[in-house]
């Protein structure tokens, strides 16, 4: 998982680029979007999907801040299923 801080807002996000592999936690951010350092394909922050042509995605999650800490939602694989399928 990477979280990134980013204008104000945090986001949980998937480390591994589904490119090649890439650690997108030694990304960068420009545009509202996650930059792979590896050959730098780059990801929506909040929805996950891939820019124009790249036609993937990675994972989100849900960020929640309180006062005590910043807490991420992680889905089930039967979770993901049960809404892929709606
Ligand atoms: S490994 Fe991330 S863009 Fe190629």
């Amino acid at each position: 998982m990477c979280v990134v801080g980013y204008e104000g807002d945090i986001f949980a996000l998937s480390a591994r680029c589904p490119h090649a592999g890439g650690d997108l936690s030694l990304g960068w951010c420009k545009n509202q979007k996650l930059i792979c350092p590896v050959h730098r394909y780059s990801y929506d922050l909040h929805s996950g999907k891939g820019s124009e042509g790249q036609n993937d995605y990675i994972d989100t999650f849900p960020v929640k801040i309180q006062h005590n800490g910043i807490y991420i939602g992680i889905s089930s694989f039967w979770d993901k299923l049960k809404q892929a399928l709606k």
